[in-house]
């Protein structure tokens, strides 16, 4: 190549790498301003879901598609409708798992956020379980968690700091770890999907869908109550 060529060439490479840099930064930023998540919101954090990321480009998976989690065990959803119309579309990043916006009805984040104080606080379970910052998800946010102690308590939910849901601000969806059984009934009636990263959790371990008005909130609420009882009876079958 002559020279001139050569020149040419590196300041291409150079406006490339630039225009990547900056593109990179601007995404990084994009994800930082989300807010929360389990994965701490600084570079290290971000190269590890981009990572992820990456290996899910080339590793798809349909996070819709229930017959992942495996089958059988317990079930506690009693008769379940169907979630109506399309599923909202997730956010461009493996990590946190979040959804589009919806548009809810007036009332409706309030009683979403009354759901889990009003369960642990309620007569069947305020002996079971508890509410906390959501380990899971860094501290951000309210938990609930099934307590230690409870002698039936499911030994699988150690793997998620015994933590049972919890709802994220930022889009009003939840994650919920559910009875395989439950879980797949939730996926297929089109209230939520599959964790994005499913090898750091329970392969029952779903995002719900943030509800649009109080009907959505009541099936919610049914969801999490059934993830209570998998966590505080679950321990039974093993
Ligand atoms: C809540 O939303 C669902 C689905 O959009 C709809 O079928 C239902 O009628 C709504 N219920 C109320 C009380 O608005």
């Amino acid at each position: 190549m002559s020279s001139s060529r050569v020149a040419i060439a590196s300041s291409i490479a150079v406006a490339t790498s630039t225009l990547a840099g900056a593109l990179l930064w601007a995404d990084y930023r994009a994800w930082k301003n989300k807010g929360t998540g389990g994965t701490p919101s600084t570079l290290a954090g971000y190269y590890k879901i981009q990572k992820w990321g990456l290996y899910l480009l080339f590793h798809p998976q349909d996070l819709h598609d229930p017959s992942f989690i495996p089958d059988g065990g317990p079930s506690y959803l009693s008769e379940f409708p169907e979630r109506e119309f399309e599923r909202p579309g997730l956010t461009r990043w493996v990590l946190p798992q979040r959804q589009q916006r919806v548009s809810q009805t007036q009332g409706t984040q309030e009683s979403l956020s009354t759901i889990l104080p009003s369960l642990a606080n309620s007569d069947a379970y305020k002996d079971l379980i508890y509410t906390g910052p959501s380990k899971t998800e860094g501290g951000t946010g309210t938990a609930i968690y099934v307590r230690p102690e409870v002698p039936t308590i499911n030994p699988k939910a150690k793997a998620i700091f015994y933590e049972i849901a919890h709802v994220h601000p930022s889009d009003s969806s939840l994650h919920v770890y559910l009875s395989p059984r439950d879980a797949r009934v939730v996926v297929e009636k089109k209230w939520g999907e599959r964790f994005s990263v499913d090898w750091i959790a329970p392969k029952s371990w779903v995002l719900v869908y943030a509800p649009r008005n109080a009907t959505e909130v009541e099936v919610i609420r049914e969801i999490v109550e059934a993830g209570i009882k998998f966590a505080v009876e679950g321990g039974k079958e093993n």
